[in-house]
């Protein structure tokens, strides 16, 4: 094999959001533009020279291109052996599965997640550490700077390598093995849950779910699980085939996007259960007949009934979430008499704490939950979860929701989203916002008290690395939080999330209206941050 030394230029923007580096698809499919970042990972990462390595994508569009350009790279860079998913398709917990089983150096991921697809779509790269989990900040810090000074790569001339038939092949040294997508994540799978519980359920008792797949990377799993392992009926899975573009679709699964799921679940005649995942099959929606549960709620959910779980019936040792996630949880561990925690938003943040086992479960409100059995979010591992809880409470999705809030409380919640915003004007306004919280302490808004306002920042308990600035805080003595914060994962202009969430211990007010609960802190933000005069806009582009 010869190694080419290619001369490149430094692109100065490849410094990686919130998860991997995202850009619109014409932007990577630029000379050099992929190569660069891939050639920093090899730069920075010196233990895959020798190493093992995992890649597979979404199967977005440039999906099967980029992952080519990889192969010949990694064998430039001297990869020992480098694993890749038939058809390049891997979910994102997939490759965190097999990081982890076969203790390779790490995975490089392709997705831009929930972002849509096709030539004018979004594309994405992250880079996994050799735990299974997103690359910890000091890497992807490390990535970005050799990104700035990076001014050669190395690859060679090698065939493409056929990504649709399962076997081996070598490029120089580097031994390639196209590997089954679904098969050592499927397995994971059946040893945490209980299949057999769950198998009667839907093949006996004429349990009825559908899955929505959005036409991206989790068709084969859930259809290889759902229907195949646990006996669901043919199409029960349904846009099961990953395409280019999603099928012109935005795979994120909430309740706008996942139209044909949400239709079926609150028509007539529903699923018992219904749920999406994303782009790259790390989130979940979880729906019930004519009823969405909320990602925090979610998480709290899980966490108190975890002991029906064959994976966790021996506890859990502790539970976090990320910051702008309601509270739920925290009841829920005070109640378990286990810890619990608050970390910046991105998965990563929860790496430490799975990696020291100091946390089993742990989720984001933007649907996202997994736990210690790898080191990314899980979205058909949450499907199970559910699944594996209605196989053993014999109740409804609804019914499990109120009687959670009964016995501990709802946390009314809210996210709106402004998208696209001028940057300038988002930076500014987040700016406003931050100047005045000091003065807010101890006044009362709205008539509760403000107990605690800050940006917030957070202290790794087991590196010690301290992440600042990770969101504006403002918490009310009742436990009501509003909170600010700027996308990391948008491609265009900024994304302002605000975060709302109001405690309600009297279940008679259980069933009232999410919106109009939080009505009065949602216009305290507008007034707080000056949102309208300042970006322009009436209403938030998404609700969740
Ligand atoms: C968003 C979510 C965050 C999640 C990330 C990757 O990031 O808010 O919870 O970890 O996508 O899926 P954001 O765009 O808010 O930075
Ligand atoms: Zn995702």
């Amino acid at each position: 094999m010869q190694t080419i030394t290619v001369t490149t230029t430094p692109f100065m923007d490849q410094r990686p959001g919130t998860s991997g580096l995202r850009k619109r698809v014409t932007q990577f499919q630029q000379p050099h533009y992929l190569e660069n970042f891939v050639q920093a990972i090899f730069d920075t990462k010196n233990d895959l020279n020798g190493g093992t390595l995992v890649v597979g994508g979404d199967g977005r569009y440039y999906n099967r291109e980029a992952i080519q350009i990889i192969i010949r790279m990694a064998a430039a860079n001297g990869v020992k052996r480098l694993l890749v998913g038939k058809g390049g398709i891997l979910s994102t917990p997939a490759v965190s599965a097999i990081i982890r089983k076969y203790h390779t150096n790490g995975g490089i991921i392709l997705s831009a997640s929930h972002n849509p697809g096709g030539p004018d779509g979004d594309f994405g790269i992250k880079f996994n550490g050799d735990n299974g989990g997103p690359a910890t900040e000091q890497v992807t810090e490390a990535i970005y700077a050799r990104s700035k000074t990076v001014n050669r790569y190395l690859t060679t001339h090698a065939a493409a390598i056929n990504l649709d038939h399962i076997g081996h092949s070598h490029i120089g040294d580097m031994a390639i093995e196209v590997i089954d997508p679904v098969h050592d994540y499927a397995e994971l799978m059946q040893t945490i849950f209980d299949f057999d519980a769950i198998r009667h359920l839907i093949v006996d008792n004429g349990f009825r779910l559908c899955f929505d797949a959005m036409h991206a990377v989790t068709g084969p799993y859930a259809i290889d699980i759902l229907e195949h392992r646990l006996g669901a009926p043919a199409g029960s899975v349904i846009n099961s085939t990953p395409l280019e573009d999603f099928g012109g679709g935005h795979p994120d699964p909430n309740l706008v996007y996942a139209k044909t799921l949400v239709e079926a679940i609150f028509g007539n005649n529903p699923p018992d259960f219904g749920a999406a995942s994303d782009g790259d099959g790390d989130r979940n929606m979880i729906l019930g007949a004519h009823f969405f549960v909320t990602p925090s709620d979610s998480l709290a959910i899980m966490a108190a009934n975890a002991h029906l779980i064959p994976g966790y019936a021996s506890g859990l040792k502790g539970v976090a979430r990320s910051m702008p996630t309601s509270c739920a949880v925290d009841r829920v561990a005070s109640e378990l008499r286990i810890p619990w925690y608050e970390t910046p938003t991105g998965w990563k943040f929860f790496g430490n704490l799975l990696d020291s086992n100091q946390a089993t479960l742990c989720g984001e409100e933007s649907f996202g939950t997994s736990s210690a059995h790898v080191r990314e979010k899980d979205g058909l591992w949450a499907v199970l979860f559910w699944l594996n809880i209605l196989a053993a409470r014999r109740t409804s999705v609804a019914t499990i929701v109120k009687e959670h809030w009964q016995r501990f409380g709802r946390n009314f919640y809210t996210r709106h989203d402004y998208e696209a915003v001028d940057a300038t004007a988002a930076n500014e306004l987040m700016h406003h916002v931050e100047q005045q919280l000091p003065a807010l302490i101890g006044k009362e808004l709205n008539g509760i008290m403000v107990s605690a306002a800050d940006n917030f920042s957070y202290l790794d308990p087991v590196d010690k690395s301290c992440s600042e600035r990770q969101g504006l805080r403002v918490i009310f003595s009742d436990g009501s939080r509003i909170i600010f914060r700027l996308s990391g994962t948008g491609t265009v202009g900024a994304t302002l999330r605000i975060y709302i969430e109001k405690y309600e211990s009297d279940s008679s007010r259980h069933h009232e209206d999410t919106q109009q609960i939080l009505q009065p802190l949602i216009d305290t933000a507008l007034t707080l941050s000056q949102l309208r005069q300042r970006i322009g806009r009436e209403q938030p582009d998404v609700i969740t």
